[in-house]
């Protein structure tokens, strides 16, 4: 228990796009303690441990991450650190505790060649640096607190932040065209619902009981293209009366990036809805509420986020 009456939960990653939207909808029964980067920095195991220690956590969410993914490649040190010897640290921290721990990965630990959505025991194979240490990530989470849940997501939108569906609605205010890949698959998820999967999680691990660990993936329901995405975003945007580009579908190799994104990156949920009961909502409604957020604000939400 803290000040507040309510069991607490630590949360990193706190200004990030999952961390926002964990703040504006916190854990229902519980408080949530977001502290910043500069208190609380995966890369300072010590901090870490002292953060751990400070109070009888319910639970850690550990939504704290490098994810730029084309900037790793030349900032690996950085990128491992708070990708896997973080959580690795936290892990430990919050196992001396007796504390569950909740760590956020991605669908980059794939390396995209399969033909159907990924289960959570499919061979990771990463080809890029945040792949890989991202993977390593939740072996040390596996390995070193027996109560973690590992909640892979991907193609993570949300009002704030650097993400595809706000680049998206910034660019068609002053193109009239615009060339988006349409050979990537996969699921397009709003960080407001991993939020709230993450509370249900949260809540079901600090009840009494046995609880149930190991990986999970939460996306939300359906598949589509970048191509697809921007599509949703830009019919949605014209519906409130915003003046909106022509799209034109490309392949990946007119898009060239330092690193190769995943062909498939599709996730399949059924072990999250078989264990927590938790269904995802389809990624059009979910994208729907974001960009009706962004066009409502005239582009000031997520500002300087
Ligand atoms: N974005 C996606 O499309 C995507 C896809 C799949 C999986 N994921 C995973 O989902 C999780 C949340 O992603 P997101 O999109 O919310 O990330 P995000 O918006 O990029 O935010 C990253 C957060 O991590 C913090 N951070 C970075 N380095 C740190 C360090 N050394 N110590 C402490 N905090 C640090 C950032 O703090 P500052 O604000 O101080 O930089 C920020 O709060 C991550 O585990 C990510 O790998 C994301």
């Amino acid at each position: 228990m803290t000040g507040s009456g309510l069991p607490a939960i630590l949360l990193t990653g706190g200004t990030g796009q999952v961390g926002r939207a964990l703040r504006e909808s916190p854990p229902q029964g519980f408080e949530l303690v977001a502290p910043p980067r500069t208190e609380l920095d995966l890369a300072d195991p010590d901090a870490l441990e002292r953060w751990v220690a400070a109070r009888p956590w319910a639970a850690i969410v550990n939504a704290g991450a490098w994810t730029a993914v084309d900037a790793a490649e030349s900032s690996a040190p950085e990128a491992w650190a708070a990708n896997a010897r973080g959580p690795a640290a936290l892990a430990k921290a919050s196992a001396a505790g007796d504390i569950p721990l909740v760590h956020l990965s991605t669908d980059y630990v794939f390396d995209g060649g399969s033909d159907r959505p990924y289960r959570e025991d499919d061979p990771v194979g990463p080809v890029s640096v945040y792949g890989a240490s991202k993977a390593a990530g939740e072996l040390a989470v596996a390995a070193l607190n027996p109560r973690h849940v590992i909640l892979r997501t991907a193609w993570v939108f949300s009002p704030w932040g650097t993400n595809f569906v706000r680049t998206m609605l910034r660019l068609g205010e002053t193109r009239e065209t615009l060339s988006v890949v349409d050979d990537q698959q996969g699921c397009p998820t709003s960080a407001l619902d991993i939020a709230a999967a993450v509370g249900a999680v949260c809540r079901r691990l600090a009840a009494p009981g046995p609880a149930p660990s190991g990986v999970f993936h939460f996306v939300n329901g359906g598949e589509t293209t970048w191509f697809g995405l921007a599509s949703r975003v830009f019919d949605r945007a014209a519906t409130a009366g915003r003046k909106v580009p022509a799209l034109t579908p490309i392949a990946s190799s007119e898009w060239p990036t330092p690193v190769r994104r995943p062909a498939n990156s599709r996730l399949d949920t059924a072990r999250l809805t078989g264990t927590f009961g938790l269904a995802p909502r389809p990624w059009t409604e979910a994208a729907d509420e974001v960009v009706d957020r962004l066009v409502r604000a005239g582009g000031t939400e997520g500002a300087g986020a």
